[in-house]
């Protein structure tokens, strides 16, 4: 027979994230220059009573002597700490609602703010234990009602001993007086709830660690928010990756392990095994090997444009969905770019290094306004057609040259070919992909038939320029000016040295593949990345995954979700469906995108149904996948 289960909840730092005499302090000394000290020293004292360092009762007498509050400040404690709710408390309410009779607050705080802000979530007053102040006609707080049990040392166990309860009891709390009721044989398991904070003492004393309120439902299997306890993800974040992701990702609640510098194949093989979530930048290869090894793993992060690094396809097969930041530096590139332009127009690149020199050499000769001359972009994608906005806004002629048909942005012209491009444009700047295809698309008939006194420009991948037949159109005075800052063969590191026949080229400007790279940049990779992968795996959306057939999805609410990844072979939807029918399910709304290798198949669902159907969508043939989110 199942035992009827108790809930044995603390209150200051477990069910709040703050210490309640702290927040207090901060209101009933804000006058008090000697605040920031005063709230040090209460901190202090607390840390002490938690780890059981100092007797509770001698540490709530220091405590409440350096805060000397008065009854008035109550309302405005009531109100900051409602606000500071522990979110996993917050979003669990169809737990505290189905349990109230079962859920006691056991709290060595004061009734007088509890009461007012457990009650809002439903949990009876009656079920509140926690200490009294003690207040003289002024309001002034001056003591505690010593008769409380909980204002004794070992108040805890003795107020729920006097509870009697008959049943199976979790004590779920931060401190050392929770333990306490574990120790004293009143409770079945000890939670160390570490959601606000994490004292390693009381953790070496838990039965479990709870990191949130989630954790502790998900393992006795009760009504949560959530299908899955999101401390339970963890994520690995390789090479250096803006701390802006990994707050981010800190924040949705996921554990976030954190290494500075790449992986070899064999270290990721190994590290990966129990990762829900990796972060890689260029150098990390995620191979067949490595995704093989992979048991939890739902995404991959390329916090950088390129893919090439990952086996796509063999992510796509493990049900891995991958997601890169494209845009993320598109305007970094182009505000260079157009930057380039002007400098070489001017001649500067000459005339800064002949000022660094010593030369004055003021002259207008080979200097040009950049109003009115005939820009020709080759390859109207993110960059190029961004380049084409700013370019015109500032009198340049824009006209452009695409494999693929794309809409002519303000007033730019498309061309009929390259060629037509080449020969026809005082500039021309290259944006095409990095596709094998492409290499060398630009080499020595291309610059001949280019304008003699063109300015080059190419930010986009090295190998599609032909530097050496560059480097002597430059010499013979064809191409006036030239901007290049990606090349056939890259140093791998700051330490290794660069050579190009490029160097030392008149009017030439050599940037280390820096079109991309400036922090605004990083900022952005570091919210567009995590902020895909959160949503994938909140809802199922794939938008913007490189490899996965792109779908968005409505945001979850009464409903649960079954996703279901498998093979794309005939007959899966069929079977799915059947099962579903068979389990006598209501289908909300279905969605379906395939690839040439998976089908991505979302389901959503009324509440109630039996787990068998969990089962049996399992087992469908060809199931590479499957997770049901609430
Ligand atoms: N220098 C840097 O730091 C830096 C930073 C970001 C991107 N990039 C590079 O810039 C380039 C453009 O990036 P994007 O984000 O605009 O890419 P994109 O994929 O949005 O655009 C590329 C465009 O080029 C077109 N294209 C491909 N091959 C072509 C060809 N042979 N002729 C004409 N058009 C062709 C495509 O159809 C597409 O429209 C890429 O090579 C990218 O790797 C460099």
């Amino acid at each position: 027979m199942n035992q009827t289960k108790y809930f044995i909840i603390d209150f200051d730092s477990t069910f709040t994230q703050v210490e309640a005499l702290d927040v207090l302090a901060e209101i009933s000394l804000k006058d008090n220059e000697n605040q920031a000290n005063a709230i040090e020293e209460i901190k202090s004292i607390t840390d002490q009573g938690m780890d059981g360092g100092m007797s509770f009762r001698e540490s709530l007498k220091k405590r409440l002597d350096i805060v000397n509050a008065n009854q008035k400040d109550l309302p405005e404690l009531v109100d900051r700490l409602s606000k500071l709710v522990s979110p996993s408390f917050q979003r669990n309410t169809a737990f505290i609602d189905k349990y109230r009779d079962q859920i006691y607050i056991v709290s060595n705080g004061f009734k007088d703010f509890i009461v007012p802000i457990v009650s809002k979530f439903g949990i009876k007053e009656e079920n509140v234990f926690a200490n009294e102040f003690i207040y003289n006609e002024a309001g002034a707080i001056i003591g505690f009602d010593e008769e409380n049990m909980l204002s004794a040392n070992n108040g805890k166990p003795n107020q729920i001993a006097s509870l009697n309860l008959k049943g199976e009891v979790f004590v779920l709390g931060d401190g050392y007086t929770d333990y306490e009721i574990k120790k004293a044989g009143l409770a079945h398991k000890f939670y160390a709830f570490t959601e606000n904070v994490r004292r390693e003492k009381i953790l070496n004393e838990a039965d479990h660690e709870a990191p949130s309120l989630d954790e502790f439902l998900f393992s006795q299997k009760l009504e949560r928010a959530h299908s899955y306890p999101k401390n339970r993800i963890k994520a690995l974040i390789l090479e250096n990756i803006h701390e802006g992701a990994i707050q981010r990702l800190k924040n949705e609640g996921y554990q976030v392990e954190i290494y500075p510098a790449g992986m070899t194949e064999d270290e990721l093989a190994k590290a990966i095994k129990d990762v829900s979530v990796l972060g890689i930048r260029s150098k990390t290869q995620v191979t067949k090997k490595v995704l093989d090894n992979a048991k939890r793993l739902l995404s991959v992060g390329a916090f950088c444009i390129g893919t090439n690094q990952i086996d796509l396809n063999a992510a796509l097969k493990k049900g891995v969905a991958v997601f890169n930041a494209p845009f993320s530096n598109t305007r970094s590139v182009v505000e260079l770019a157009l930057a380039e332009i002007i400098m070489l127009m001017r001649n500067l690149p000459d005339k800064m290094s002949e000022m660094h020199k010593g030369k004055w050499n003021k002259s207008a000769n080979g200097s040009f306004e950049v109003r009115g001359k005939t820009l020709g972009i080759i390859g109207y994608g993110k960059i190029g057609s961004q380049l084409s906005i700013l370019a015109e806004s500032i009198g340049i002629n824009v006209q452009y040259y695409d494999l693929e048909e794309k809409l002519a942005l303000g007033n730019a012209t498309a061309c009929p070919s390259m060629e037509h491009l080449l020969k026809s444009s005082d500039i021309v700047s290259v944006h095409v992909d990095g596709r094998e295809e492409n290499k060398l698309i630009i080499g020595p008939s291309e610059f001949e038939l280019m304008k003699h006194g063109v300015v080059f420009v190419n930010l986009s991948r090295g190998h599609v320029v032909d530097v050496d037949a560059l480097a002597q159109y430059i010499e013979s005075g064809k191409i006036h000016g030239a901007s290049v800052d990606v090349f056939p063969e890259e140093p791998l590191s700051n330490d290794h040295p660069f050579q190009s026949p490029l160097m030392g080229m008149k009017n030439t400007i050599l940037t280390p593949h820096v079109g991309g790279s400036t922090l605004e940049a990083q900022e952005n990779i570091a919210d567009f990345v995590p902020s895909k992968i959160i949503e994938y795996i909140n809802t199922g959306s794939t938008t913007n995954s490189v490899n996965f057939p792109n779908i968005t999805l409505p945001t979850l609410s009464q409903a649960h979700r079954f996703i279901h990844i498998h093979k794309n072979e005939p007959g899966i939807l069929a079977e799915i469906n059947n099962i579903l029918a068979k389990h006598g399910i209501n289908i909300g709304g279905q969605y379906l995108k395939t690839n040439d290798i998976i089908g991505y198949v979302i389901t959503d669902i009324d509440k109630n149904y039996q787990e068998e159907v969990i089962k049996d969508l399992k087992l469908v043939q060809g199931t590479l996948r499957f997770r049901v989110l609430y």
